[in-house]
């Protein structure tokens, strides 16, 4: 199975990359991952200039975000994880969501099981867990992909105790991929 997790925290050793650790660790073996760190690449937010429904799914935006569709697009299962920003996913994650206009029938061409992560200084339950897993939900249902679940939590790095029960509770998710 070939696995793309997306990383949308701007800190690379965040609680958002730990979480995706676990579930990379939790994963059958001989699962083909890929983690992608967006923050670290270049990728313009959707200009809205409509040039990609007049060429075939081009984006006139020479970034990072061509190659990185290519690989959602091959993907078996994705994760989309972030940290909470202001109730929501981060700016990262949502310029590449928002680039998926370019490529919606490639996308809705292929299958995958998909999940949500999303990790915020409060603890659940919280609207904001709702509402961000509630989107990934609606693009699932609009793409034709199957949801398979989340894990969303308050920050756990460091406290052994939060650190042990998100792995038990990653594991479960992961074993839904
Ligand atoms: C700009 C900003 C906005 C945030 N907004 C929220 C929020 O609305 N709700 C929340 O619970 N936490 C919020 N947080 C806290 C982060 O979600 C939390 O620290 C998270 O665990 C960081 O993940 P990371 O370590 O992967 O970057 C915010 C943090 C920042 C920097």
């Amino acid at each position: 199975m070939n696995i793309v997790l997306l990383n949308g925290s701007p800190r690379a050793a965040g609680n958002t990359a730990e979480a995706l650790k676990m579930l990379a660790e939790a994963l059958p073996a001989g699962s083909k991952i890929d983690t992608v760190n967006i923050a670290s690449l270049k990728i313009g937010a959707c200009k809205s200039c409509f040039a990609c429904k007049q060429n075939g799914g081009t984006c006139v935006q020479k970034d990072d975000c061509g190659e990185l569709l290519d690989k959602i697009i091959a993907a078996d299962a994705l994760v989309f994880a972030s940290p909470v920003y202001f109730m929501g996913i981060t700016a990262q994650l949502k310029a590449v969501i928002d680039r998926f206009f370019a490529k919606v029938d490639q996308l809705k061409a292929k299958q995958k099981k998909v999940a949500v992560i999303a990790i915020g200084g409060t603890p659940p339950p919280a609207a904001q867990y709702e509402a961000i897993a509630g989107h990934i939900q609606a693009i699932c249902a609009y793409l034709g992909w199957q949801y398979c679940g989340g894990y969303c939590t308050g920050s756990f790095q460091g406290d052994q105790n939060k650190t042990a029960e998100a792995k038990k509770e990653i594991a479960t998710l992961a074993a839904r991929l």
